[in-house]
C-alpha cells in the first residue's frame, strides 16, 4: 500500500479548508481546489491564521509554520489534481453535484488513486457508481471543525477494496483521529441519529413548546451537550441540515425523517445560520464587534 504524500481536497469551504489545514500540518503537500476564487481566498487566509495560532500556543515551531503553509497550493483548475495520490472532496452535500464532480475526477486522476467523500449522508456507492474504478471510493467523514474534532467516520460502498480502506484508515490515523466503520445506509453512524435530534428541536420550536435559548439550555444542562441542537445547527449550517433530513428521508423512506417546515422556512429565508450571520440566532452584530 503506497503512502499519501499529496492529497487533493476539493471545496474549500467550512469543511474543506480545515481538512487541507490538517494535511498541510501533518506533513501531506496539499492541492485545494475550489471554483470560487473568493471561498479559495478566504481558506488560505484562514488556514494560515489558524495554524499560526498553533505556533501561538507552543503547538507548533515558526519553521513548521512555514513548511506547513508551504506545502499548501491553491487551485480553480481540476486537472491540477491529477498529481494527487488521495483526493478527497468537501462541496456542497448534493448527490447530483458530486456525481458530476467524481465522474471528472476519474478522467483526470492518476489509476492509482483513491477518491474519497467528507460527505454527511450521500450513499458511497451511489457515488462510486459515477467512476471507473469504485473499488477506490470511499467515504471519509470528518467532523466540524476538522482540525480540533477527533472523529473520522469511515464509510464503504459495496465495492470498496481492503487496500483502499486501510489507506483511508491510516491517513486518518495519521491525523491522530479515532475511527469508525458505517455500513453504506443514508446518514451512516453520527447523523442518523445527530440530524432527527436537531430537526425535533426545530419541531419543539415550530410548535411553540419553548424559546430556542430554553430548548438549548435543556439540552446543555439537561444532556451534558457542549452546544444545544439549535446552535450546533447554526454552527453545520442549516443548509447542510436541511439537505441530509432530506437524504435521511429519501433513502429511509419514513415520514419521521420529512425536515421540519420551520428549517425549510429558515433555508429558504436565506437564514443559514453561523456560516451568513443569521440563522436560528443573529450573530451579526457579534461578527461587527470582531471585525478590526
Ligand atoms: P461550505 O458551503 O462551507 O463549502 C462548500 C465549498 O464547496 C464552497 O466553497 C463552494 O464554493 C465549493 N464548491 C461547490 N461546488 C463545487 C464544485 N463543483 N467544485 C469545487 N468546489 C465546489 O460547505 P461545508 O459545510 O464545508 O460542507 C461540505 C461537505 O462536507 C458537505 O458534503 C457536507 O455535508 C459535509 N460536512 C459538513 C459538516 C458541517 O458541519 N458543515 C460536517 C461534516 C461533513
Amino acid at each position: 500500500m503506497a503512502e499519501t504524500k499529496i492529497i487533493g481536497v476539493v471545496g474549500s469551504g467550512q469543511m474543506g479548508s480545515g481538512i487541507a489545514q490538517l494535511a498541510a500540518v501533518y506533513g501531506l503537500d496539499v492541492l485545494l481546489l475550489d471554483t470560487d476564487l473568493a471561498a479559495l481566498s478566504r481558506a488560505r487566509k484562514s488556514i494560515a491564521g489558524n495554524i499560526q495560532r498553533l505556533v501561538s500556543k507552543g503547538h507548533l515551531s515558526q519553521a513548521a509554520f512555514s513548511e506547513a503553509v508551504g506545502r499548501l497550493y491553491c487551485t480553480s483548475k481540476l486537472e491540477e489534481l491529477h498529481e494527487a495520490d488521495f483526493v478527497i472532496e468537501a462541496i456542497v452535500e448534493s448527490e447530483d453535484v458530486k456525481k458530476k464532480l467524481f465522474l471528472e475526477l476519474d478522467k483526470i486522476v492518476k489509476s492509482s488513486a483513491i477518491l474519497a467523500s467528507n460527505t454527511s449522508s450521500i450513499s458511497i456507492t451511489r457515488l462510486a457508481s459515477a467512476t471507473s474504478t469504485p473499488s477506490q471510493v470511499i467515504g471519509m467523514h470528518f467532523m466540524n471543525p476538522p482540525p480540533i474534532m477527533k472523529l473520522v467516520e469511515i464509510v464503504r460502498g459495496a465495492d470498496t477494496s481492503d487496500e483502499t480502506f486501510y489507506a483511508t484508515k491510516t491517513l486518518a490515523e495519521r491525523f491522530g483521529k479515532t475511527v469508525i466503520c458505517s455500513q453504506d445506509f443514508s446518514g451512516f453512524i453520527v447523523n442518523r441519529i445527530l440530524m432527527p435530534m436537531i430537526n425535533e428541536a426545530f419541531h419543539t420550536l415550530y410548535t411553540g413548546v419553548a424559546t430556542k435559548e430554553d430548548i438549548d439550555t435543556g439540552m446543555k444542562l439537561g444532556t451534558n451537550h457542549p452546544m444545544g441542537p439549535l446552535e450546533l445547527a447554526d454552527f453545520i449550517g442549516l443548509d447542510v441540515c436541511l439537505s441530509i433530513m432530506k437524504v435521511l428521508h429519501a433513502g429511509l423512506g419514513d415520514s419521521k425523517y420529512a425536515p421540519c417546515p420551520l428549517l425549510v422556512q429558515y433555508v429558504d429565508a436565506g437564514r443559514v445560520g453561523r456560516k451568513r450571520g443569521i440563522g436560528v440566532y443573529d450573530y451579526r452584530k457579534s461578527l461587527e464587534q470582531v471585525k478590526p
